[in-house]
């Protein structure tokens, strides 16, 4: 991984802040508003997304063994719990009876009991009983475990692939995002109608910070002034705030950069981590239609410099601001964008030198698909 470490991450946004300028990235970009409409496009996404792994949820949601987490992720119904032996399991979450869910929403169990017929799964997937078992003479228990699905845990994250196993190995592209001490805080969903890459997007760039959120987080951050790195499919873009700037009174070597940035990884395809002052997000862009989207946050605590965490007061007031500030206006410029799309005259997006992250995002995208 070639992520800059906090003190070289700080000389840069001091030298761009000095020389009133910013990362550029190397081309200009342009998307056809058919790739945000066409249900082609939505299908070759979905199967995408699908067969890569995927940030599921934060390792804090799935605190004890029985832990579990069932949600839709790329059209799938997928449950993912914590087993008796500690270790993260994913599954099709459809009983192998005639299909229901086994599990809703997230909590801690022994074992799932199907309700509508209350076909009886271990933390496992393993199907233990059959109320009835002499009415299905040919159904071997054996075989009728629930459908199990890649999945794998890295640095406070459980990633899932539903169409390969999660080998460690493919998970070292990942930045260890969180520690064991850093808590669950709360789950966000919303639904927008706009595409998830439209979404997606309002995370990729800060220019503009000063246009969309002029009353909102410019007071606090800078305009136009980013850090913005690849590595691997991914990128990570620095937003700093202004009071940065206290920095250049402290020694180089005692600077933290805690309080001081933004920093939004992009996960390819369709997840942004960010860790901001006081809490971070894992935000998954759920595509549910080509036009609408589902967006799943799950907040945690922060881990500062010194390994102390903030806590769960601290980090709710700060998302709190967050939610009530900016977040909404993000939103409203994709959904807007998207009705300026469905109207089907047809144009072309336009992404320029400083959208760099949303540059990466749409070359990887067309290699991908
Ligand atoms: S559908 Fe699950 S027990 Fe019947
Ligand atoms: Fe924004």
């Amino acid at each position: 991984m070639t992520l800059l470490p906090p003190e070289q991450l700080i000389d840069r946004i001091l030298n761009h802040i000095d020389n009133k300028t910013t990362d550029l990235g190397d081309e200009e970009w342009r998307v056809p508003s058919s790739h945000y409409l066409s249900e082609q496009h939505f299908k070759e996404e979905i199967a995408l997304i699908r067969s890569t792994p995927v940030p599921f949820c934060p390792s804090a949601m799935l605190p004890e063994n029985g832990s579990y987490v069932a949600r839709t992720a790329a059209g799938t119904p997928m449950l993912v719990v914590r087993g008796e032996d500690g270790t993260v399991r994913a599954f099709i979450n459809a009983c192998r009876h005639r299909g229901m869910a086994v599990a809703k929403g997230s909590g801690c169990k022994r074992a799932f009991v199907c309700p509508y017929h209350a076909w009886t799964y271990s933390l496992d997937g393993n199907l233990k009983t059959i109320p009835g078992k002499n009415g299905f003479p040919t159904v071997d228990i054996d075989t009728h475990g629930l459908v199990q699905v890649g999945a794998g845990e890295k640095g406070g994250l459980v990633y899932v692939n539903q169409k390969a196993p999660v080998v460690a190995e493919s998970l070292d592209q990942f930045p260890d995002f969180f520690s064991p001490e850093q808590q669950f805080l709360e789950e966000e969903v919303l639904l927008d109608n706009a595409n998830w890459k439209l979404l997606a997007e309002t995370t990729m760039e800060g220019y503009h910070i000063k246009g969309l959120h002029k009353k909102t987080f410019y007071p606090f951050g800078l305009d136009n002034i980013n850090v913005v790195e690849k590595f691997g499919l991914h990128s990570r873009v620095t937003f700093p705030f202004r009071r940065i700037n206290d920095l250049r009174d402290i020694e180089r070597s005692e600077r933290t950069i805690d309080g001081m940035v933004t920093s939004v990884y992009q996960l390819f395809p369709n997840v942004s981590v960010s860790i901001l002052s006081k809490h971070s997000t894992i935000t998954i862009f759920e595509p549910v239609s080509a036009t609408s989207t589902r967006l799943l946050t799950y907040r945690v605590t922060n881990q500062r410099a010194d390994g102390s965490t903030t806590s769960l007061k601290e980090a709710k007031n700060d998302a709190d601001f967050v939610k009530g500030a900016g977040l909404d206006e993000d939103r409203e410029a994709a959904c807007s964008i998207q009705e300026s799309i469905n109207s089907g005259t047809g144009f072309e997006l336009t992404f320029g030198l400083f959208e760099k992250s949303i540059v990466n995002f749409h070359k990887n995208l067309e290699e991908h698909i």
